[in-house]
């Protein structure tokens, strides 16, 4: 990867819910290249054992904990093992997610409380259990994952939209109280990104999917990863707060009234 050539992280130690598959394994596998240690969280404690595999094979290291983020023990137990196994924690990515596509009248109170669990609570109970060792870094930042959901209609899923939208004024509220303590928070908007989350669909419409988009392709894991490693590194030292779409432009696209205005 080009970007190894950057030791954005080195001497760092990063926490990453989600992380044995998809994007949340692009953000490890990325923060790991570029130096960090690398807590590897996830429901799978398979895959997360995977993903630190991979990370060692790759001259890296970390640890792998199986861990449910939207429940209050599990969550408090994975950062206390995190800090202890990688002395400190200086990073989190709070990226585990769950979508359920169904229609409104269809969706049931469990699959609200499921979705709202996994995707935003989890990041209540996360930030929480990492506060501390954020302050006793000196490059503390979190960087959530919301999704494009928050900022447009895009398919039917109304729990997980609210969630993410939920996902950004968490965001900017948690950046504003920790500002002062030189933590920075910011979150990254991904697209439709190729991951198992997408694979309902069909290998032609994946490949359709892209003239959809502006930037004329579908989003990769490493796309976002890229977006997360910049959010997360003294590169963004003046950001925070933010909300940064990664697209390739979908959510800026409408039908245009005649085909040459497309
Ligand atoms: N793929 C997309 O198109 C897309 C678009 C926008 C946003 N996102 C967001 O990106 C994030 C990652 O999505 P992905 O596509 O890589 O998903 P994925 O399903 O490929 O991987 C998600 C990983 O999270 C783990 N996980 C699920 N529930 C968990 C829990 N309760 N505790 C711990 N780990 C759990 C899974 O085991 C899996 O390894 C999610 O927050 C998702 O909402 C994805």
């Amino acid at each position: 990867m080009a970007q190894a050539e950057r030791r954005d992280f080195e001497g760092r130690k990063a926490f990453v819910t989600g992380g044995g598959a998809g994007i949340g394994r692009a953000i490890a596998l990325h923060l790991a290249e570029a130096g960090a240690k690398v807590a590897v969280i996830d429901l799978d404690g398979g895959a997360a054992s995977g993903v630190l595999k991979e990370i060692r094979a790759a001259g890296g290291d970390g640890i792998a904990i199986e861990a449910d983020v939207s429940q209050e023990a599990a969550v408090d137990q994975a950062v206390v093992d995190a800090a202890e196994a990688l002395g400190g924690l200086d990073v989190l990515v709070n990226n585990a997610g769950i979508v359920i596509i169904k229609r409104f009248a269809e969706t049931t109170l469990d699959d609200w409380d499921r979705t709202f669990g996994v995707n935003l609570r989890s990041m209540f109970l996360t930030c929480r259990a990492m506060l501390p060792h954020l302050r006793d870094s000196t490059a503390g930042a979190i960087v959530n994952i919301a999704s494009m959901a928050a900022l447009r209609y895009t398919v039917p899923h109304l729990p997980y939209a609210a969630a993410k939208a939920g996902v950004v004024s968490f965001t900017r509220d948690l950046a504003f109280e920790l500002g002062g303590e030189g933590i920075r928070v910011n979150a990254v908007a991904p697209g439709p990104t190729a991951t198992a989350m997408m694979g309902r669909l069909t290998d032609d419409e994946v490949d359709s999917a892209g003239l959809r988009f502006v930037l004329s392709r579908m989003g990769r894991p490493e796309d976002v990863a890229e977006a997360v490693a910049f959010l997360a590194s003294d590169r963004a030292s003046y950001i925070t707060g933010a909300t940064l779409p990664v697209t390739g432009g979908a959510e800026l696209a409408s039908r245009p009234l005649r085909s040459e205005d497309g």
